[in-house]
């Protein structure tokens, strides 16, 4: 089964020549055999990443919205958010599980805000900004992305 993916890097100091996570992210969906439909960079500005959020769902289609980086505590970090304001309901379990792998590797995992949730049929993840971060977290959960996309189609 193909998914399609939307990868949306939240950052004030990146650009898509210089998004190391984004990128390896990216290579991930396409090892696993699925599809990245777009790739943007946004500045951790609340009102640009909601707008990428939904161009992600409404425009783009994707099946699974990946946002990453400026889900922490810094003041900048709003991408939580901005996923809140656009998505309908909560998906905790994804975070959770997220979050419970991530502290088998780092008890820094604890200081994510990340969340997960549905736009409509969307599904959107927030995942860590640090490259190392990202791939521990996709380690931690994309065995259960296939299962979830057919539970939405
Ligand atoms: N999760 C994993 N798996 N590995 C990590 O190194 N770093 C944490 C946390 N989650 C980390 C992790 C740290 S230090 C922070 S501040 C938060 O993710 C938020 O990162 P972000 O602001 O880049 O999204």
């Amino acid at each position: 089964m193909d998914i399609s993916f939307a990868v949306i890097t939240c950052s004030d100091t990146r650009d898509l020549t210089r998004d190391e996570a984004g990128a390896a992210l990216k290579r991930l969906v396409l090892e696993a055999g699925w599809s990245v439909a777009s790739h943007v960079v946004v500045k951790d500005e609340q009102e640009q990443i909601a707008l990428a959020i939904v161009d992600a769902c409404d425009q783009v289609d994707a099946d699974i919205v990946i946002t990453c980086g400026g889900t922490g505590l810094s003041l900048r970090d709003v991408t939580p958010e901005a996923t809140r304001s656009v998505c309908d309901r909560d998906v905790p379990g994804i975070a959770e599980a997220m979050r419970a792998y991530s502290m088998t590797k780092t008890r820094r995992a604890m200081l994510s805000r990340a969340v997960c949730m549905q736009r409509g049929r969307h599904l959107v993840i927030n995942f860590p900004g640090s490259t190392k971060a990202a791939l521990e977290c996709w380690e931690g959960i994309s065995d259960q992305l296939e299962h979830a996309c057919k539970m939405t189609a």
